[in-house]
């Protein structure tokens, strides 16, 4: 969707980011800032349709980013208890906001999960990844139940760009950083995953949003990586001498309450389109050297 105004001529993007009091929204924010364009940010509740559709009169952005959304604290399990708040941020308050944009006109980008799969006899690790079209797989958390089910219905909306993220990645060590998770575990499962590096990912999210892309997007770094190929980079580049220990998936079940998702995306599809606009994204073993050399750099350890 272009940036049109109501009687249709070309006006400059000015961007809209929910949930703006977030990890990935304050990174995103800087993000735009730094490419000196209009930003703005809102911590107006989703699901409050009155509320959001004064926010999108008031502040008339051409483009709405959500980076909204329930995912419990201190994690995921919180979200099995807590099924209704759970369902009005991620299922009524996603839709609704995206909605309120489609009446509107307004692109909206969507901060999804790729936590919507797991390996299976089809899939296995070292096989083929799951394409933006494979049907949802993983139940096993309620979390994971309440993206999928959103995706299945936003995916009809034109004006939605879906972007499936996983374990994301910042170049600090922010504590929803996934890597400051696991290098804090007592005990660490070793599965290779695909894994999102903010960084790379980032841009493209805006590249996409700015020229009106639709539809769904696996948003990882190519590949997937193991947590041992993970924290074994973080040894070498960033930490000298860490040590972890690991356990079994049927060990970890024991200390959680929502079972993980553990998969690898197909790549191809983001890829091939932000080549259009010549950007690539690292292979994930690449784009970890390259986040914790630049930790290394900024000092952090
Ligand atoms: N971090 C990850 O591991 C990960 C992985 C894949 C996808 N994602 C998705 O990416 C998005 C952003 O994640 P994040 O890591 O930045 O999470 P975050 O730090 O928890 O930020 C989410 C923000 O959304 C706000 N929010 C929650 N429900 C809302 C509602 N109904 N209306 C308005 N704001 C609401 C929260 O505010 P309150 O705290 O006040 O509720 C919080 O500020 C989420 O949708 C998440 O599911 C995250």
């Amino acid at each position: 969707m272009a940036a049109t105004s109501a009687n249709g001529t070309a006006r400059a993007s000015r961007f809209l980011i929910w949930g703006g009091e977030g990890w990935i929204a304050g990174h995103l924010k800087t993000l735009f800032e730094s490419q000196g364009k209009e930003v703005h940010t809102t911590t107006i509740r989703m699901e409050n349709r009155e509320a959001v559709l004064a926010e999108l009169e008031r502040v008339q952005p051409s483009h709405v980013l959500n980076a909204a959304g329930c995912t419990g604290r201190p994690n995921v399990d919180w979200c099995e208890d807590n099924r209704e708040a759970t369902m009005r941020s991620n299922v009524i308050g996603t839709l609704n906001l995206a909605d309120c944009c489609y009446i509107k006109g307004i692109h909206c980008t969507v901060f999804a999960t790729g936590c919507i799969y797991k390996y299976d006899a089809a899939h296995p690790w070292d096989g083929p990844g799951y394409v933006e079209t494979d049907p949802s797989n993983f139940d096993g958390s309620f979390y994971s139940m309440t993206k999928a089910h959103v995706e299945e219905i936003i995916k009809h909306y034109n004006n939605c760009l879906v972007l499936r993220l996983r374990m994301p990645v910042s170049d600090d060590l922010h504590p929803r950083n996934f890597v400051t998770k696991i290098s804090k575990y007592e005990r660490v499962v070793d599965i290779p995953n695909s894994n999102t590096i903010l960084t790379d990912l980032l841009p493209a999210s805006i590249l996409l949003a700015e020229h009106g892309e639709v539809g769904i997007y696996n948003f990882t770094n190519p590949g997937a990586i193991s947590h041992n190929e993970v924290l074994t980079l973080f040894r070498d580049i960033v930490r000298p001498g860490f040590t972890w220990k690991n356990f079994s998936l049927e060990e970890q079940a024991k200390v959680i309450k929502a079972d993980r998702s553990n998969c690898k995306l197909d790549t191809t599809k983001l890829t091939t389109k932000l080549a259009e606009y010549g950007y690539e994204v690292p292979e994930i073993h690449d784009a970890y050297s390259q986040c914790f050399e630049r930790m290394k750099a900024a000092g952090i350890q």
